[in-house]
């Protein structure tokens, strides 16, 4: 008897995942937005990315990717070879770019949401959240990772300013996730309760 209580729980809860995922899509795919990522380096917004994306079965677009890909070189080779300038304008048109077409989930660089014309654009016409950690664990995030220009020759008290510094602006985003001591599918679980209860009001 428990077996076939069970048995019946366990598909009433598969049955609603399935159809809470259907409705997400029939409803995205109707959408005009994209879901955009932000936040720090090392805050998780690709991996983050990708499995909402692969729960709402979306592209994905890493915007650093994609700048790689079109220039053919590692964002380190152009911050080296170019200058952080030239990073950001190409940065910024590609983003821009990417923007235009949807639904689709993207992840911005952790510099890209402090540019005015990106900023502004995805406030208006797309959802933002912004994956949020304590300084020390982002901290412990950047350093485990060598790929980074911005942090690579950085002390620690730079990167904890740098951090400061941008959280006013990442703060703008319409929905900050707090990450800490959640584990990725928490934090993917999160944003897809927060998506879904946006489809349900609209
Ligand atoms: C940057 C973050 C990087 C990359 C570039 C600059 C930044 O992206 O765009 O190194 O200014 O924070 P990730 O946040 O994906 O590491």
């Amino acid at each position: 008897r428990t077996c076939f209580f069970y048995k019946l729980h366990i598909r009433l809860v598969n049955f609603k995942i399935r159809h809470i995922c259907v409705f997400s899509i029939v409803k995205l795919m109707k959408s005009k937005e994209n879901l955009v990522f932000l936040g720090m380096m090392g805050s998780g917004k690709s991996s983050i990315g990708s499995m909402v994306a692969k729960k709402l079965r979306l592209d994905f677009i890493d915007i650093d990717k994609e700048i790689e890909t079109e220039l053919g070189k590692s964002i380190n080779k152009i911050f080296k070879e170019k200058g952080e300038n030239y990073f950001r304008k190409v940065e910024e048109k590609i983003t821009l770019k990417k923007l235009k077409t949807f639904p689709k989930i993207i992840s911005l660089g952790g510099g890209a949401f402090l540019n005015r014309n990106i900023r502004k654009e995805v406030l208006k016409n797309h959802l933002s959240f912004w994956l949020n950690w304590s300084d020390q664990i982002l901290l412990k995030r950047i350093k485990n990772n060598n790929k980074r220009p911005i942090a690579s020759k950085a002390t620690d008290n730079e990167l904890i300013d740098l951090i400061k510094k941008r959280t006013n602006i990442y703060s703008k985003a319409l929905y900050e996730i707090k990450c800490d001591n959640l584990s990725k599918n928490e934090v993917t679980q999160k944003i897809l309760n927060i998506y879904e209860a946006i489809k349900i009001k609209n």
